[in-house]
């Protein structure tokens, strides 16, 4: 009820993303966004994967994998034989974080993360092995190289645990300064979470790093459940994917299905799969697909509230908000053109 209350209080102050006060959102409608991944790769990462490779907007040069739905090896693996299979063998993937920070015992997946995705991350089903292994360099050191390279032409999407970003924005304080925009998938601000009613899974996972990056001075767009449940996919939709009669076309279709039947039962009140990570990727480049509320934001790591992301009470009128909170989203605009650009895709591989 708290919440609700809130969110009436604010609506009025909603603007569009593309028009809000983080200066650093720059999107040249004729110049492709030089991207980097953070994934946890499990199902929708894998989706949103696919995305990134299919918008024309989008340079991906390079995906660094997390712990989170898997194991950050999994995380690996998973995304090396997603690229293989989508003829992107020219993506590397890096190493990052494999647990929380602070963590001294070895991360272990939690049981509805392995619901959700399957014990492989993928919905259980079998793609060819990847020939290819993890780039040398550490995943951290490459967000900052390439910070240090593109400047305000980066813009890095971390759909899994914040570990990674706020390790870069700490090991190199001027990380913040430079890069174009951070866009993570995560947190809620207006409805509950998905781990308890609080906390949504990916700030469950590391609130302390979560919390550090918010209030760090970095650009953060927060794409959260708060408009990630609106963007769904049905098996009327993956049906098209396995039409295509292609091996892409059938391993996404498997994978969906999964992922749909998964939240048919956890969250039938939603009536099909959530686009988390693809959303997060779309909004990246296209920020007119959001309106965004602009707020000092802190994230919770006490025992009574682990992991729910809130606006701070005494900076409600400060200004420089600290972070981009997605409130609305144009459902059908979105979803229909991620479906037109991964039908593309899989109609190729
Ligand atoms: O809460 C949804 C998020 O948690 C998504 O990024 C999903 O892939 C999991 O990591
Ligand atoms: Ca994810």
């Amino acid at each position: 009820m708290k919440k609700l209350i809130y969110f009436i209080g604010i609506v009025f102050s909603l603007v569009p993303l593309a028009a809000c006060a983080n200066d650093n959102v720059q999107i040249n409608e004729n110049q492709k966004v030089k991207m980097i991944l953070d994934l946890d790769t499990g199902i929708d990462d894998a989706l949103a994967l696919a995305y990134a490779l299919a918008d024309p907007k989008i340079d991906l040069i390079g995906v660094v994998a997390s712990y989170g739905n898997v194991t950050m090896e999994e995380s690996v693996s998973n995304t090396l034989e997603l690229l293989d299979m989508l003829d992107r063998k020219d993506v590397p993937v890096f190493r990052g974080a494999d647990r929380a920070i602070g963590e001294n015992t070895p991360f272990e997946v939690m049981p509805i993360s392995r619901f959700i995705h399957g014990d492989n991350g993928i919905g259980d089903i079998q793609i060819a092995a990847s020939p290819r292994v993890a780039d040398k360099q550490d995943g951290v050191d490459f967000m900052i190289e390439s910070a240090k390279k593109y400047g305000k032409d980066l813009i890095i999407v971390a759909v899994g645990p914040m570990t990674n970003l706020n390790e870069a924005v700490q090991r190199e304080p001027n990380f913040k300064n430079m890069v174009g925009n951070l866009v993570i998938m995560g947190g809620a601000l207006i409805v509950d979470g998905n781990v308890n009613n609080l906390a949504e899974a990916n700030i469950f996972q590391d609130p302390v790093s979560a919390n550090e990056l918010f209030r760090s001075g970095a650009p953060v767009t927060m794409v959260g459940l708060d408009v990630t449940q609106r963007t769904l996919l049905t098996k009327k939709d993956t049906k098209v994917w396995r039409d295509l009669g292609t091996t892409s076309g059938k391993a996404y279709a498997d994978m969906t299905d999964y992922y749909i039947d998964a939240y048919l039962v956890n969250a039938p009140e939603l009536g099909g799969c959530a686009l988390h990570d693809p959303l997060a990727v779309a909004v990246a480049v296209h920020p007119d697909l959001v309106k965004v509320l602009p707020l000092h934001m802190r994230v919770g790591t006490s025992d009574e509230d682990w992991g729910r992301t809130i606006g701070i009470n005494g900076k409600m009128n400060d200004p420089d908000p600290n972070v981009s909170v997605c409130v609305d989203v144009e459902v059908d605009k979105f979803v229909n053109s991620f479906m037109d650009l991964l039908t593309n895709l899989f109609k190729a591989n």
